[in-house]
């Protein structure tokens, strides 16, 4: 027992360094902040030795604090006890609790001396820093491979739209890795269950989706729903050519331009391009007339009107039928012409005005030229 002892105990100059920055970075720590001491969690501290737990044994040691409702309600009314119950049932939680001490324990996401509230931006598990936490393991292919797993996950996810929206423009409804798996109970969705993971944020595709025949399809094909087309990491930023029997579009995998659904797809890229190409036209006739400086605010309502109905007829792709998208992009289109309309009418008027202009300037200078032979004529007064 000794023995052991010493053999885990790190020794001499290294073992003051490893309680140095242990107790350097217990100052801004939560639990120091609550009064908790260093024996709390080594129980040998007052002998002076500071044994790093058993990796198997961090979950349990954590749990005596965080699983004690009675306990941690003298510091917070509200607080949730049910970390330890989740982690059981996580992936990680289950290899752990098994002997295996490869997989994440608390003190890997939350780290264990300076550990700071979870809404605290420094936290490991912040937004901004989560991808990071997961990533040390996930992204690492030797840590990986003797379970037969791949180490793309953080890389593919650096290189999605979420992680441009959450990183580049700060938005904090774009999802990083727990936002999808979950914390304390981290699981990859099942098949089924995609679309729910989805939906807490792109509810109107989810439920379009679900109410398509797609979903019994993909139900029997065994397809995971959004995943087919969008993937799960490397989330791109999709484009109406996505739709179509042709080279590059997600369709491709499952359809050719035959039969009744080839139709129909070929069918609603026709209607996507058409409504582009309209906007497009419409949009570079309002801008040539703004800059000859007519007032085109009707076209521009028009416009805009014509660009709403395209955002809801992208969304309505995900039907997976020729109708409602239809009639959105019908309404889209008739907006964009009549956008154009407007653009054409300012500059027929312009035209009309630069036309009266020219006449006018014509009649003045004829005047003129009248007035200046009449002045000479007259006599020498
Ligand atoms: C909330 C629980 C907790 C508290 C409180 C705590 N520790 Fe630890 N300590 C851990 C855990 C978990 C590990 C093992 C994991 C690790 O190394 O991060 C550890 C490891 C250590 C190690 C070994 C590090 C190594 O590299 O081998 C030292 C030394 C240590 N702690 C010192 C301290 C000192 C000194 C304090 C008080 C100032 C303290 N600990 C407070 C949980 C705690
Ligand atoms: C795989 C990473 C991971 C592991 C392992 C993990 N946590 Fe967490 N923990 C998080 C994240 C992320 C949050 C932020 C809130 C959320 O998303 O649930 C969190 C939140 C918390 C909170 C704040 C209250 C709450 O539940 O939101 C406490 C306390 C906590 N964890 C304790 C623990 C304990 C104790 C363990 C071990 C039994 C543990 N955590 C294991 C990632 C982890
Ligand atoms: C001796 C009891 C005790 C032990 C052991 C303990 N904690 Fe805590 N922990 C607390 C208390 C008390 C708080 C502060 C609760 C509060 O004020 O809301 C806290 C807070 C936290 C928070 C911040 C939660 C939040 O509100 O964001 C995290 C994260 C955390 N502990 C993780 C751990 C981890 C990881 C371990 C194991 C390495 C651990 N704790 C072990 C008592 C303990
Ligand atoms: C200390 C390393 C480590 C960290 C940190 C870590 N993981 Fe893991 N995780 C693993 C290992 C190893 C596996 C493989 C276990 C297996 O195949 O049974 C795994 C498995 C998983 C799985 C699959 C579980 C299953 O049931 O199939 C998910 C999902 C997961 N981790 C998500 C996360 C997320 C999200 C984070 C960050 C919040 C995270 N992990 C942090 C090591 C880690
Ligand atoms: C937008 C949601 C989303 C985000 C964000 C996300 N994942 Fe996933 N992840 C999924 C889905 C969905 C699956 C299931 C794939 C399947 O069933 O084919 C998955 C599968 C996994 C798996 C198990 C599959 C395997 O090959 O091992 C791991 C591990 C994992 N993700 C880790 C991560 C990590 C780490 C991050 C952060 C860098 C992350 N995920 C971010 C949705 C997400
Ligand atoms: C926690 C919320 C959240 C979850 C969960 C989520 N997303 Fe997103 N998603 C966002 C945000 C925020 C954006 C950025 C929107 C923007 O660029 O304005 C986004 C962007 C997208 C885009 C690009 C949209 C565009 O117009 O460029 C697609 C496609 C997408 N997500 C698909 C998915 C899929 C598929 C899943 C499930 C595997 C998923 N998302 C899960 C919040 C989420
Ligand atoms: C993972 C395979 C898969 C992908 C990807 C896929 N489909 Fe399908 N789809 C099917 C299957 C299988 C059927 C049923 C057989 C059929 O009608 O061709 C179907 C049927 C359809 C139908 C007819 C539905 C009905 O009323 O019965 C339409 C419309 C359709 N798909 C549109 C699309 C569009 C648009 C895309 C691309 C954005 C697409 N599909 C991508 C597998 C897929
Ligand atoms: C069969 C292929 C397919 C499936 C399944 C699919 N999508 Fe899409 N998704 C597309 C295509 C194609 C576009 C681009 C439409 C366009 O821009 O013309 C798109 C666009 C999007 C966008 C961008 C915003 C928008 O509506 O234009 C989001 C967000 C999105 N999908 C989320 C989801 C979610 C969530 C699911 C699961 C419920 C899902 N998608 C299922 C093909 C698919």
């Amino acid at each position: 027992m000794l023995l052991c002892a010493v053999l885990l105990l790190p020794s001499g100059a290294g073992a003051q360094t490893a309680v140095d920055a242990a107790t350097a970075a217990f100052n801004d720590d939560v639990h120091a902040a609550a009064g908790i001491a260093c024996s709390a969690c080594h129980r040998s501290a007052a002998a002076g030795i500071y044994a790093a737990p058993a990796r198997t044994a961090i979950a349990p040691l954590c749990a005596t604090c965080h699983g004690d409702a009675a306990f941690m309600r003298q510091f917070d009314p509200q607080v949730r006890v049910d970390q330890f119950l989740q982690y059981q049932t996580s992936g990680h939680g289950k290899r752990m609790s098994a002997g295996d001490g490869r997989v994440a324990t608390c003190s890997d996401c939350h780290g264990s001396h300076g550990v700071k509230r979870v809404r605290d931006a420094r936290s490991p598990v912040a937004p901004l820093n989560a991808a990071a936490t997961c990533g040390r393991c996930h992204g690492d292919a030797a840590r990986m491979a003797p379970f037969l797993r791949q180490a793309t996950a953080p890389g593919e996810w650096s290189a999605s739209v979420h992680a441009a929206a959450l990183v580049k423009r700060g938005d904090t409804s774009a999802p990083t890795c727990v936002s999808c798996h979950g914390s304390h109970g981290a699981a990859p969705p099942g098949v089924a269950s995609v679309v729910n993971v989805c939906a807490q944020c792109h509810l109107r595709e989810a439920e379009l989706f679900r109410a398509s025949p797609k979903r019994d399809i993909f139900e029997a094909i065994g397809q995971a729903e959004c995943l087919a087309c969008h993937g799960n990491h490397r989330i791109e930023s999709p484009m109406d050519a996505w739709v179509g029997v042709q080279e590059g579009a997600v369709c491709t995998q499952c359809h050719d331009a035959s039969g009744d659904s080839g139709a129909a797809i070929a069918d609603i890229r026709q209607r996507l391009d058409g409504l582009q190409t309209a906007l497009s036209a419409a949009d570079l006739v309002l801008t040539r007339a703004e800059h000859a400086g007519m007032l085109v605010e009707d076209g521009r309502l028009a416009l805009q009107t014509a660009r709403e109905h395209q955002v809801q007829s992208r969304a309505l792709v995900h039907a997976f039928a020729t109708a409602p998208f239809a009639t959105t992009a019908a309404e889209g289109l008739t907006a964009a012409r009549r956008a154009h309309e407007a653009g054409d009418a300012a500059m027929r008027e312009l035209q009309f005005r630069r036309q009266g202009l020219g006449i006018a300037t014509l009649l003045i200078l004829a005047f003129l030229v009248t007035l200046g032979v009449k002045i000479r004529r007259l006599p020498p007064g």
